[in-house]
C-alpha cells in the first residue's frame, strides 16, 4: 500500500476467503474452495443431504504438513454440523443430512487449510412449504 496501512483483504490467513470472481476461480481458489451439492429446494423440515467437498475443482494436498483440517455447513449464519480430518489418512468430504424449517438464502460452506487459511462458498436454496 502506497500509504504503508496493510489490509486484511490482502491476506490469506486474516478473514474469511472467498472467490473473488465466482465464474473464474483461480488455482489458489479451486484448491481450497468447498465445493456444495445440495437440492435447489427442499421442504420445510423435511431432512435431505448436503454434500461438501474440497479438491473437487482442483486436488487439495493431503499429508501431515498440509491439509484439510474441518469443513462446517451452515444455512446462512446458523451453524449444521462440523466434520474434522487428519492429514494423510483422510479426504476432506462430508456428507450432512439437515432439515430446515425456514430458509435463509443460501447453504454455506467453510474449509480450514492449516496452511492456507479460512475458505467459505455458498450454494443457494429455497425452503418450501
Ligand atoms: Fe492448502
Amino acid at each position: 500500500m502506497a500509504d504503508g496501512t496493510l489490509k486484511c483483504a490482502d491476506d490469506i490467513l486474516c478473514g474469511i476467503n472467498r472467490p473473488k470472481d465466482p465464474a473464474n476461480p483461480s488455482d489458489l481458489e479451486k484448491k481450497h474452495l468447498p465445493v456444495i451439492e445440495a437440492p435447489a429446494q427442499a421442504g420445510k423440515d423435511q431432512p435431505f443431504q448436503v454434500r461438501v467437498e474440497v479438491g473437487k475443482l482442483l486436488a487439495h494436498p493431503n499429508e501431515p504438513a498440509h491439509f484439510i483440517a474441518w469443513l462446517e455447513l451452515y444455512s446462512g449464519e446458523t451453524f449444521l454440523g462440523r466434520a474434522e480430518f487428519t492429514g494423510g489418512g483422510s479426504y476432506p468430504t462430508a456428507v450432512f443430512t439437515v432439515k430446515l424449517s425456514h430458509g435463509h438464502g443460501a447453504l454455506r460452506a467453510r474449509a480450514l487449510c492449516n496452511l492456507h487459511g479460512l475458505w467459505e462458498s455458498e450454494r443457494p436454496i429455497e425452503i418450501i412449504s
